[in-house]
């Protein structure tokens, strides 16, 4: 059985970045509860000619495989620095290309970095709203990370590492559970397939 795909997608302009940091924590706390094909990819791999594509034809090709290669995912952990009191710009441009019936249904991890704590709730009033339009499955806890909580780049605060531990519990039992209902093992000689089976239809 294939491994889930999850994409990893950060709106940091730089490296090293605490947002791209926040983001392989929690794809490191998947990685420790399940087995999945994890791929992170940031704004440095899209390349500068992402903020010149009027239309997804215009994209370059590295901003068109990120495209693609969250269209395709399984599941997602998104993340943005916080700019201006929002995600950034090009983080929403990327996304303005991405198909808008691609994510429905779709586990996302919301997440986000910020100077402070004053705009710790940009996971709820931007990033969340963003994929609600998508019809994604949000994850409840979306995880958001100060410069404080990070020492020489990586992610030292308990209490946010505590929120991506919840995050990345919450994200695997959802695809656990979809792959059971979906695994024809599971169903085969059960005696009481009746619910799975009408919901792997
Ligand atoms: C143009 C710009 C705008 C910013 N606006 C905010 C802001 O409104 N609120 C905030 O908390 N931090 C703000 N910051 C700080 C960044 O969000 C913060 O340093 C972030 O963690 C950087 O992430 P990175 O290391 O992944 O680049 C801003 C930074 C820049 C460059």
């Amino acid at each position: 059985m294939s491994l889930p795909r999850i994409v990893g997608f950060t709106a940091n302009l730089q490296r090293p970045s605490k947002t791209r940091a926040l983001a392989e924590a929690v794809a490191e706390s998947i990685g420790s509860r399940a087995r999945a094909d994890i791929r992170l990819f940031d704004m440095v791999d899209a390349g500068t000619g992402l903020g010149a594509a009027w239309s997804r034809d215009l994209l370059p090709l590295p901003a068109r495989r990120i495209v693609e290669a969250i269209e395709a995912a399984d599941a997602l952990i998104v993340g943005s620095p916080v700019y201006k009191g929002a995600y950034t710009g090009l983080f929403k441009h990327l996304f303005d290309f991405v198909d808008p019936n691609a994510l429905a249904g779709k586990p996302v991890i919301l997440s986000a970095t910020g100077g402070g704590a004053r705009h710790a709730l940009v996971v709820e009033h931007s990033l969340r709203p963003l994929f609600g339009f998508f019809n994604a499955l949000t994850i409840p806890t979306a995880v958001y990370a100060s410069d404080a909580d990070f020492r020489d780049g990586v992610l030292v605060d308990d209490g946010v590492r505590a929120r991506v531990a919840d995050a990345a519990g919450q994200l695997v039992a959802i695809l656990g559970a979809r792959a059971q209902i979906h695994a024809p093992a599971a169903l085969a000689g059960s005696q009481a397939s009746g619910a799975f089976a009408t919901a792997g239809r």
